[in-house]
């Protein structure tokens, strides 16, 4: 969704904000914009325009703005359309603000500013933040303290950075649950800082060329940086301590390094990341420790696991590992659903929260709920510091590094190692896991990078898979068991990379009616690892082909029955049940690449699609 940037020191400020706004891209936009304060006096410079940020670099190499500090921001429009004159940054009087999230008392606000004479320009709510900074600054000089009381007007989820002609060289920014974080250069602090400087972000991504050492804004936090000097104040305007941290993700993690699509790197980061996932947690011979988690597990009578999109399937998987391995019951809830159906949630319960991002709006405001009602909370995530990790009672961390793709691919499979490490922590805890199977389990997970490597080799024959198939519409996946929930991710990854229309149902659901799809222009593709259920799923494959559907399957190495009645066959190694939704997931996400690369569609940036969606 929308990204922030803002840059203050003594460098060029557009070069650096440009390059920011380009590593934000993957988070999705449609419009974006810089504005920098006059270095000759006149109101704040301002480039916008609608479309990528070529576009702006275009527009910018036509009228370049110059000066040492400025803000940038890439708009995922939500109120008013895309285009110019609704893109960030917007400005009212000296001021000009970049804001990410939703002013929901926006109309009110606007009607009350028209009515004491500020002019609007566009469709936007951020609007109405640079008018009431700007009116809140005839009462008063000071910029921090004006945010201040502006942002006390304001209700909603928001993140917002702002600069002010009369104070040139200042930011002042403000964090309202929407992620937001300064950035701290200077010699000997900044990765290339010559000079003194700070920089103020949406996500840690935009900066982490210039400097590894950042503050984490907390909610209601308001931050005032200058090139010399950071201060943070709370959201009355009194002064708070928020610790420094260095960022170990390297910059490079961020750079696509020679792969066509940051997809496709991703995908082949899988064995490196599932082998981090495995290292942070503390693995032993025939346990998971997982130092620092204090569970009382006899204290706990059910899980219940909240999660968006691909996380929700990773929750979904997680639910049949814990059920299975510890008995605990588990129940699944979509997090944009859960606080709206007045749930049922006891002191008794651990709410889990599973979110890559840990940014996404809908996965922490249902954590908050089942919070307020009492229980214990965890979280999985994928990124240090996120939202979601300050609003759980704990965290535990997958190391999948940064996700850039829009399509979820390692992250994916690192979560699914979370929730086979945490099944086997929890079984041994619970006593119904022996020291025998924990090992076999811990044994099996140690094997999987190297399965991965090979699987991946396989990535050249699934392209001419997904060509043979390129002109279908519509695709069907099929699973059963824990590979029910793999089935669902496969379609949610083709679907949102290739466009085509792609669902994914639990095999022994067709009869009841998806088979009416089946046609000869329809490729099915069938989960069919061997393992309980295998017989049923040869009985679906028969099911499809005598209605002419064309057979992608998914097999177990070694199986030398499939063959016969599959159009297409990829072969997986033969591991335990637990283990295979991680290594089925691999093949899928190769074919939806490979039928999205050969679609010719924008693979890393699908249309309408943002990577961490922070509005509800
Ligand atoms: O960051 P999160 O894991 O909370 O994100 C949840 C979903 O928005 C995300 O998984 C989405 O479904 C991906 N685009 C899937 O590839």
């Amino acid at each position: 969704m929308c990204g922030i940037i803002g840059y203050t020191g003594a460098r060029s400020a557009v070069p650096l904000l440009l390059g920011g706004l380009r590593r934000l891209e993957y988070r999705g936009y449609d419009s974006a914009g810089v504005a920098v304060p006059s270095t000759t006096g006149g109101p704040v410079q301002l480039s916008r325009c609608q479309g990528k940020i070529a576009a702006l670099e275009a527009s910018l190499d036509k009228a370049p703005l110059a000066g040492p500090c400025g803000i940038g921001h890439t708009r995922w429009a939500t109120h008013g359309k895309p285009s110019e004159v609704n893109a960030h940054p917007h400005r009212a009087g000296d001021v000009a603000v970049v804001h990410n999230g939703i002013i929901e008392n926006h109309a009110e606000l606007r009607a009350r500013l028209q009515a004491a004479g500020s002019h609007f320009t566009s469709e936007t709510d951020t609007e109405v933040i640079a008018h009431l900074v700007a009116h809140e600054l005839t009462k008063d000089s000071d910029f921090l303290q004006a945010v201040v009381r502006a942002a006390a007007q304001l209700e909603g989820a928001w993140a917002i950075a702002a600069v002010n002609q009369k104070q040139p060289d200042t930011i002042v920014a403000a964090r309202h649950s929407a992620p937001l974080l300064l950035g701290l250069g200077g010699p000997g602090v900044g990765e290339d800082s010559t000079a003194a400087e700070n920089f103020v972000a949406s996500d840690v991504s935009a900066i982490l060329q210039h400097t590894r050492v950042v503050v984490d804004l907390e909610d209601g936090d308001l931050a005032r940086i200058t090139p010399n000097h950071y201060e943070v104040v709370d959201a009355h305007g009194k002064p708070v301590q928020r610790p420094r941290r260095r960022v170990e993700w390297s910059p490079a993690a961020a750079e696509k390094q020679g792969f066509r699509h940051y997809m496709l790197k991703e995908i082949h980061e899988q064995p490196r990341a599932i082998r981090e996932t495995m290292l942070g947690a503390g693995v032993g011979a025939d346990d998971v420790r997982f130092d620092g988690l204090s569970l009382d597990v006899s204290a706990c009578a059910r899980i219940v696991m909240l999660a968006c999109g691909t996380s929700f399937h990773a929750a979904l998987i997680g639910r049949s590992l814990i059920e299975g391995l510890a008995r605990i019951p588990v129940e699944v809830d979509i997090a944009s659903e859960f606080r709206y159906r007045d749930p049922i949630v006891r002191t008794t319960d651990l709410a889990l929260a599973i979110s890559q991002s840990g940014e996404t709006a809908d996965t922490i405001a249902a954590l908050k709920e089942a919070k307020q009602r009492g229980a214990q909370t965890l979280a999985i995530c994928n990124v240090l510091g996120a939202s979601l990790s300050r609003v759980a009672d704990q965290v535990l961390y997958t190391h999948a590094g940064p996700e850039i793709s829009v399509a979820s691919t390692k992250a994916f499979t690192t979560q699914l190692t979370m929730m086979v490490l945490l099944a086997i922590h929890l079984g041994r805890r619970t006593g119904h896991l022996t020291a025998e199977r924990a090992k076999a389990l811990v044994d099996g997970l140690q094997d999987l990078p190297a399965h991965i490597d090979n699987l991946l080799a396989a990535s050249a024959a699934i392209r001419i898979v997904a060509r043979r198939h390129q002109g279908a519409r519509d695709c069907l996946f099929l699973g059963r068991g824990l590979c029910y929930p793999v089935a669902l991710e496969g379609a949610l990854k083709l679907k949102e990379i290739s466009y085509i229309h792609a669902e994914g149902h639990a095999s022994g659901e067709m009869k009841h009616g998806p088979i009416a799809l089946v046609d000869g222009n329809m490729p099915v593709v069938v989960l069919a690892q061997r393992g309980p259920g295998y017989g049923k799923v040869l009985s679906n494959l028969e099911e499809v082909r005598a209605r002419g559907g064309k057979i992608i399957a998914v097999a177990t190495l070694g199986d030398h029955t499939i063959g016969d009645l599959a159009d297409d066959l990829i072969l997986v190694p033969d591991v335990a049940g637990e283990l295979q939704p991680i290594l089925a997931s691999i093949p899928l996400q190769l074919l939806a690449y490979h039928f999205a690369d050969l679609k010719g569609t924008d693979v890393d940036q699908p249309r309408n699609l943002a990577k961490s969606v922070t509005v509800e």
